[in-house]
């Protein structure tokens, strides 16, 4: 079985990097090459998320997970940054406090198959987003 991915994501550099990897992981679970590059904008988007709105603990797992016969990729972006105050505010398309689009949350929730997102303010952040292939 192929093992998990974790990185540590700093900067523009090791967004790339992620998204690249999760694209690979794709491919070698086999999934379709739409599903890998889903995978692969979740991927990025929350990684984006930890490079400009979080300053600590940045960190994306990608695990290949196996359930009922189903095979897929777990996503979890965490992080000890400043959390979010208002969740389902950041979850409404448009919403920004760096004046970025505010579409990367909204679109990694219609993008995923599953998501879940936690987050406490002063304490940090944490998304999980499951695809299957
Ligand atoms: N890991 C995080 N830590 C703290 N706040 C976050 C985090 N991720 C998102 N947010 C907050 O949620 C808001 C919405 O995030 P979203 O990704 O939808 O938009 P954006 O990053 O501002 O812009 P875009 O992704 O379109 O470039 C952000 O502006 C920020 O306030
Ligand atoms: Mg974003």
């Amino acid at each position: 079985m192929i093992g998990d991915i974790v990185a540590e994501v700093a900067d523009e550099l090791d967004v790339a990097d992620i998204r690249r990897r999760a694209r690979q992981l794709a491919d070698d679970l086999g999934f379709r090459s739409a599903k890998s590059y889903r995978l692969a904008t979740i991927v990025s988007e929350l990684a984006h998320n930890l490079h400009f709105h979080a300053a600590a603990g940045r960190t994306i797992r990608l695990t290949p997970v196996e359930l009922s016969g189903r095979v897929g990729i777990e996503v979890v972006s965490s992080d000890t940054g400043p959390g979010i105050a208002d969740v389902a505010l950041a979850m409404s398309d448009g919403y920004s406090t760096n004046r970025g689009l505010g579409a990367g949350l909204p679109g990694v929730a219609r993008l995923a198959d599953d998501f879940h997102i936690s987050s406490e303010l002063g304490v940090g952040t944490t998304v999980v987003a499951r695809l299957w292939r």
